[in-house]
C-alpha cells in the first residue's frame, strides 16, 4: 500500500480529459516544436507571447508587451472568450462549455 502510493505520488498527472481540445494545436512536453500553437509546459506565471519558439499573433505579442501574464484568473478568462483578453488573437474559441478549469489546475501543478 505504502509502495503504491509513492509510485502515484511520483508519476507524473494524467492530463484531465479536457486537455484533448488544446493538444489537437499546443504541445506540453517543453521540448516539442514546431506545433500550430505555443507549447504549454512552462504556461502558467509566464508572460504572454514570450516563447522564442513560437511566431505568435502582433495581438498576441502586444498583450505580453503590455503586461499580460497567465495566471489561473488570466488562463480562465481567455479560455472562456480568447479574443476578450487578447483581441486579434490567433486562438479561436473552445466549444462552450468544455471544462477548462481542470485543465487549468492541472497546467497549474506542471
Ligand atoms: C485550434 C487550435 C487551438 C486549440 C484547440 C487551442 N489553442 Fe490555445 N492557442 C492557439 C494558437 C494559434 C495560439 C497563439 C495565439 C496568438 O499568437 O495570438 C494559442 C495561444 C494560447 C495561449 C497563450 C500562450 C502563450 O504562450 O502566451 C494559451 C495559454 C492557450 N492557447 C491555451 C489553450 C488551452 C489551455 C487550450 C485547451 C483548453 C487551447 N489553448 C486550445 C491555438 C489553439
Amino acid at each position: 500500500m505504502i509502495a503504491a502510493a509513492l509510485l502515484l505520488a511520483a508519476a507524473p498527472t494524467p492530463a484531465p480529459p479536457a486537455f484533448n481540445y488544446c493538444i489537437s494545436c499546443h504541445g506540453i512536453d517543453g521540448a516539442e516544436t514546431g506545433l500550430p500553437a505555443p507549447n504549454l509546459h512552462d504556461v502558467v506565471g509566464r508572460r504572454a507571447g514570450s516563447r522564442p519558439d513560437f511566431d505568435y499573433s502582433p495581438a498576441m505579442r502586444a498583450a505580453g508587451a503590455g503586461g499580460l501574464v497567465w495566471t489561473r484568473e488570466t488562463l480562465k478568462s481567455f479560455l472562456a472568450n480568447p479574443d476578450a483578453v487578447v483581441p486579434g488573437t490567433a486562438m479561436q474559441r473552445l466549444p462552450p462549455g468544455a471544462p477548462v478549469d481542470d485543465v487549468i489546475d492541472w497546467l497549474a501543478r506542471r
